[in-house]
């Protein structure tokens, strides 16, 4: 088994956008997250509240990383990063370099000035991210589609892009939940640094029902 220090360096950049600059920042620590208000729009995944906490606990584990966008005093978007979910089939082959970007969102009056993609261009900022796989599971049903009226086909070419931007690619799956829905998919970027072992460790997860075929 690999094993790694999970190694976090800081990095910020500043994003204009038309209600002022952002400033687009991480990993940042739990007590930062605390510090500052969560804009009451960030409801995909829970309500603020909640979805707040699930970011401190996330910036508190080991490897865990959590990146940013703020205006002075408020968090208007953020990228998380974690060990896929004990509950999660990408979790089976316990692997130490595997981190699943877990969500990624903007509040509605802060998207298409490109935050997400600026999200995604600070986390990899960080050489210490070579080490990883990251993996990015799009399931179309986690999507606003109701508050964008983007059609399937057209949210799905969203998330391609954002995840295009820091080399995530889309890679082949038979993962049911996967293949559940054509406009699913799986995306991925392989670090540098990781090795074949690693590589090879997650084909097999990717490729679960390959003995049927
Ligand atoms: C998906 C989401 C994170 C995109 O955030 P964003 O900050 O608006 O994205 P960006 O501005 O970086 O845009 C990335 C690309 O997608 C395009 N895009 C974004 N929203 C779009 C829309 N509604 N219609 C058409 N194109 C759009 C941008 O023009 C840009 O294209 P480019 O690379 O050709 O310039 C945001 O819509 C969101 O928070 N949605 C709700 C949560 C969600 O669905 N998360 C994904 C599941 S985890």
């Amino acid at each position: 088994m690999v094993a790694l220090e999970h190694r976090k360096k800081y990095y910020a950049e500043t994003l204009p956008a038309s209600e002022g600059d952002l400033v687009v920042e991480g990993p940042v620590l739990p007590d930062r997250l605390k510090y500052y208000s969560f804009h009451e729009g960030l409801v995909a995944f829970r309500p603020p509240e909640e979805q707040q906490e699930a970011l401190i606990g996330i910036a508190g584990l080991a490897e865990g990383r959590i990146i940013i966008a703020r205006t002075a005093n408020e968090i208007v978007g953020y990228v998380t990063y974690l060990h896929p979910d004990p509950l999660e089939h990408w979790s089976k082959g316990n692997m130490e370099d595997l981190l699943e970007l877990g969500a990624i969102e903007v509040a509605a009056p802060y998207r298409k000035y490109g935050v997400a993609k600026a999200l995604l261009g600070v986390s990899f900022r960080d050489p210490y991210m070579e080490n990883y796989i990251v993996i990015s599971t799009e399931y179309y049903w986690h999507w606003d589609l109701k508050g964008t009226g983007l059609s399937v086909w057209e949210y799905r070419r969203v998330m391609e892009k954002v995840m295009s931007s820091a080399g995530l690619e889309w890679v082949a799956t038979d993962d049911p939940e996967i293949t559940a829905h054509p406009a699913n998919c799986l995306m991925a970027r392989f670090g540098k640094h990781v090795p074949q072992s690693s590589v090879e460790k997650f084909d097999r997860l990717r490729f679960r029902f390959r003995i049927l075929y």
